[in-house]
């Protein structure tokens, strides 16, 4: 199981310090909230922030872009250097053509589905991702209540990704704590993205420890 710290619910005036905490940290990757205000309605941060951001930071870096036309902007994210780019399926009209650009750029290629949207509607583009993202809240705002009904939505992808043989990662975002965390991975979810529980707990490095033993 991978661990993916999401910084969306830190100080901001304290982000280079967090970074190091999670550099220092064993958490597998640093999970980076991109908010457009027209996807979601909200504004986090973009390429100025992520610019400094990719200074300090030492873990492989998962982009979620909760933003319209997400395809604009591969480049600039292949240029900072992200490891894998999560796009949403309620985002992208031509999503087979924007997964093999991303592919294409040498970054790992994901899809977001909103919490309404089927695992099913992937039928014809599995196999081609390496990461499903399913959002166990809203996306929008970090210290959301997870929602249950995707822990039977991770059950099912898994079997369909099971049933094809296929090494796709199935992470969830939202919500995610020791319990929920718990819950997820015995349904079958291989990433667990973490903000609220990790940073607004006292001890976030000892909460980043306990959750990779779940
Ligand atoms: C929500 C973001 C999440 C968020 C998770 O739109 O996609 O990554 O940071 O935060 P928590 O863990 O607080 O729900
Ligand atoms: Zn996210």
């Amino acid at each position: 199981m991978l661990l993916a710290p999401s910084i969306l619910s830190v100080d901001f005036l304290r982000l280079g310090e967090v970074i190091e905490i999670i550099n220092r940290s064993n958490a597998d990757w640093l999970h980076l909230d991109v908010m457009d205000g027209v996807f979601v309605p909200n504004i986090s941060f973009g390429f100025p922030i992520l610019k400094q951001v990719v200074k300090v930071a030492k873990k492989p870096m998962d982009a979620h872009l909760m933003i319209v036309e997400p395809q604009k902007f591969i480049t600039q994210f292949r240029d900072l250097g992200i490891h894998s780019l999560c796009v949403h399926y309620e985002a992208c009209t031509h999503l087979h053509g924007t997964i093999q650009r991303i592919k294409g750029a040498g970054m790992k290629a994901g899809v977001a589905l909103n919490p309404h949207t089927p695992v099913e509607l992937l039928t014809d583009l599995i196999d081609e991702l390496d990461i499903v993202l399913v959002m166990s809240v809203n996306p929008g705002f970090g210290g959301q209540t997870f929602i249950p009904r995707a822990i039977d939505k991770v059950r099912r992808l898994k079997a369909m990704i099971n049933q094809r043989g296929l090494p796709t990662l199935i992470e969830v975002d939202g919500g995610i704590n020791l319990e929920t965390g718990k819950q997820m991975v015995g349904a079958g979810a291989n990433v667990l993205v973490a903000g609220n529980s990790v940073f607004n707990s006292t001890n976030p490095t000892g909460m980043m420890k306990l959750m990779k033993k779940i």
